[in-house]
């Protein structure tokens, strides 16, 4: 990273973490569900080096600029972009692995506000560098788990917490089923003959937060009701028994329980390489987190619609916390030459705007990279 080495030398670190795209399972890691994210080939890197002691934290990003923390006793401002490097370097502390002052530079190409999870690739980035720099072993799990903290406590979003662990722990060229009351991730590989197409309707999102914390309420209230842990345990038959006032919470938690079986039964579609099933699960997953979770919205309703019609679609969904931001879809990938212009040309019809569309092969979870740009792990 050339900013960094002219402005501080040569990095002693130098790490990187993907963003992700979630293929099936939207709104049930809060709920203790399945998942199924890959991460993508759009990364953050961190370069990092250490600074004298009794000097400043400093950070660069070639977007949004520089941010310093004095000491250790500062208040991060949650809404500040550098919250998420500062929260980590803060909680890594708190835990006993303390390295003491640093300078940094980010650079991503990860995509902002697109749902493609650019917070948890920066966070993952930080934290793989920050341990990396001070001898300590590196833990896929517990570092999602440090990152999901961040989010809490630092930056006040109650995110559930498959996007870092995705970001940290995934294997090149698999897709992973994560449990997320166990936290076991079970790569698995695409059917064969497909790609995974990321379409971003060039939305972004706003007040999603709130509406994110509305959800999972909504989804907590359920559970309480139902008198079970989490909404994972509950069964679809019960929820006839939820009386006319929680109409709105029957409807989330209906949400929550198909979504669990549907990406349960993706998994069991991609191990027999039945891409058909994928998508059309895929499609199911779109229509309940529109009608009952209520998290689509007119440009990722149109951008699926326009995917399905498209030459070589297998399947379509929104992607990630909704809203805005990003669909996906599972392609034949003879057909990916023909499809990506075709949503390019109808979604320009509609809404005036230029989507991008962009393949990915599943990328690896977060690493470290020597100094010639190698991955040695
Ligand atoms: C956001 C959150 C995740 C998850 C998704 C919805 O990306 O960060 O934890 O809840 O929304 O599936």
């Amino acid at each position: 990273m050339a900013l960094h080495r002219e402005r501080w030398g040569v990095p002693d670190v130098l790490s990187r973490a993907p963003g992700r795209v979630n293929l099936i399972g939207e709104h049930t890691d809060y709920n203790d569900g399945f998942v199924f994210p890959m991460a993508i080939e759009f990364d953050t890197v961190v370069a990092l080096s250490r600074a004298k002691s009794g000097s400043p934290s400093t950070v660069i990003s070639e977007i949004f600029g520089e941010a310093r923390r004095d000491d250790e006793r500062e208040p991060i401002t949650a809404t500040h972009w550098a919250a998420y490097v500062f929260g980590v370097s803060h909680l890594l502390n708190g835990l006993g692995k303390s390295i003491g002052p640093w300078r940094c530079t980010i650079a991503t190409d990860v995509p902002i506000g697109a749902s493609l999870s650019s917070s948890a690739a920066l966070e993952v980035a930080m934290a793989r560098a920050l341990l990396q720099l001070a001898g300590e072993s590196w833990d896929a799990t517990a570092t999602a788990e440090l990152c999901q903290r961040v989010e809490h406590e630092v930056v006040g979003m109650p995110c559930g917490i498959m996007d870092p662990l995705i970001s940290a722990g995934a294997v090149r060229g698999h897709a992973s089923l994560i449990d997320c009351r166990s936290l076991e991730m079970l790569p698995r590989r695409l059917p064969d003959g497909t790609v995974i197409a990321i379409l971003d309707t060039m939305t972004r999102r706003e007040l999603v937060d709130s509406a994110y914390a509305d959800r999972r309420a909504a989804c907590e209230r359920a559970a309480r009701w139902l008198s079970v842990a989490a909404l994972r345990d509950a069964e679809l038959d019960e929820l006839e028994r939820m009386p006319a006032e929680l109409a709105v919470e029957r409807r989330r938690a209906r949400h929550v329980i198909t979504e669990n079986e549907r990406t349960l039964a993706a998994a069991t579609a991609m191990d027999a390489g039945d891409a058909a099933a994928f998508g059309a699960l895929m499609n199911a997953s779109h229509a309940s987190l529109r009608d009952d979770y209520e998290v689509s919205g007119q440009a990722l309703d149109a951008m699926v619609q326009i995917a399905h019609s498209s030459p070589g679609c297998i399947g379509a969904r929104m992607t990630g916390g909704g809203f805005a931001g990003c669909a996906v879809a599972l392609v034949a990938a003879d057909a990916a030459d023909d499809f990506i212009p075709a949503v390019q040309e109808r979604y320009r019809a509609v809404s005036g705007l230029n989507a991008s569309v962009w393949l990915s092969q599943p990328a690896a979870g977060a690493s470290h990279i020597d100094s010639i740009g190698q991955h040695p792990e």
